[in-house]
């Protein structure tokens, strides 16, 4: 039995134009059925587990418990964050409300931005993970790197922990190239998945050891937090002044308590629209195409049409994105740069 805790306050700024501000990735429909937070929720289902806790940020509350009604779960609590934080506060938050009634639940937490095709290996991930977790580890999920990505977190295998999974030699969190080279030359690192097991406490106590000032905070944000129906609503003033830092940092990369069990789910972190084309089932040319789109000579691109019809001649490892009311072309080894579109459009207000 396990607490899920989807974490959906990231903004998803390398998938513009269909990641918005207002309506950022993890509530859009990109790869697969339903949107990413609807596919997060629909691959908990027929486990022993609780109603899951979501976080978001404020602004989103009525399209998150939307979503979430629709995929079957009516009235499961939302923390909203007046601010965000980063994920150690934001996870710091869910842990001190799990334990609120003197409870000590183990919490999966998820991104609710991933994409998972093999469901079967998950669940058995899950079981190990609930073994580990449940004798006080810090539990991550491993991905079998494919290249030397500088995005993810990597995780280094020491003794293995029974037949469940592994002790952490050494984590490092987005490592530069040369490191993540080494790393995966060795042939015994995984990539870590961003999804986490831990009792609740096991969590608060690292925090109390490596990140106080954040638990702090964290504390007195949720010391009397106003309620509304299903959202909680922590004090503003105190989470404001909360240092920003991810769980990666601010606990996995210290903790000597860190256990990692091998995964190989079909994992995509949907990060950009390179990663998208990499989940998408292509045409004979290597060709992700969706919406009204035709092509003629085009070779390993992506393109989603939203609106209009687009056409392809010719080309090569494009990105065509086509909305109502922006188009993005891009190379696809150039997609990292969206975000400074971005950036670029709020300095233009
Ligand atoms: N509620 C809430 N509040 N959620 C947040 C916040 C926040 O302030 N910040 C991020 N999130 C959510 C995002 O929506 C996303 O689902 C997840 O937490 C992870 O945040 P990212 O910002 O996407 O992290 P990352 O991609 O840079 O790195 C993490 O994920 C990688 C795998 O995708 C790390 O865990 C890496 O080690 C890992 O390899
Ligand atoms: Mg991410």
């Amino acid at each position: 039995m396990f607490l899920p805790v989807i974490m959906a306050g990231g903004s998803g700024t390398r998938l513009w134009p269909v990641s918005r501000e207002h309506y950022p990735k993890q509530f859009c429909s990109l790869v697969g059925d339903g949107t990413m937070l609807q596919q997060t929720v629909g691959r908990l289902s027929g486990l022993d587990r609780q109603e899951p806790l979501l976080i978001c940020n404020e602004e989103h509350r009525f399209l998150a418990a939307e979503q979430l009604r629709l995929a079957g779960i009516e009235n499961s609590p939302l923390i909203l964050e007046p601010v965000g934080r980063n994920t150690a506060p934001a996870i710091a938050l869910a842990a001190i409300e799990a334990t609120r009634d003197g409870s000590d639940p183990l919490l999966l937490v998820m991104p609710a931005d991933h994409l998972i095709q093999d469901i079967a290996a998950f669940h058995a991930g899950l079981a190990k993970a609930e073994a580990l977790a449940g004798e006080g580890r810090l539990v991550t999920f491993g991905i079998v790197p494919k290249t030397p990505e500088t995005g993810f977190g990597y995780i280094r295998r020491g003794a293995p922990l029974g037949s469940e999974g592994f002790s952490v030699a050494g984590f490092e969190e987005k490592p530069d190239l040369a490191t993540a080279k080494a790393y995966l030359a060795t042939g015994d690192c995984y990539w870590n998945s961003g999804m986490f097991m831990f009792r609740a406490s096991a969590y608060l106590d690292e925090m109390r050891k490596h990140a106080p000032a954040i638990l702090q905070a964290c504390e007195q944000a949720m010391a009397h937090p106003q309620t509304d129906s299903q959202f909680i609503r922590p004090d503003r003033a105190a989470f404001e002044a909360c240092p920003s830092d991810s769980i990666d940092y601010a606990v996995m990369e210290k903790t000597e308590r860190a256990a990692v069990v091998p995964l190989d789910a079909g994992w995509n972190d949907i990060g950009s629209w390179s990663a998208i084309w990499d989940a998408m089932d292509k045409d004979a040319d290597g060709n992700a195409l969706s919406g009204d789109v035709l092509q003629v000579g085009s070779k390993n691109s992506i393109v989603a049409a939203e609106k209009r019809l687009v056409a392809l001649v010719g080309v090569e490892d494009l990105v065509v994105i086509e909305t109502a009311d922006a188009v993005l072309v891009a190379r696809r080894d150039a997609v990292q740069q969206v975000k400074q579109i971005v950036e670029k459009l709020k300095t233009l207000g």
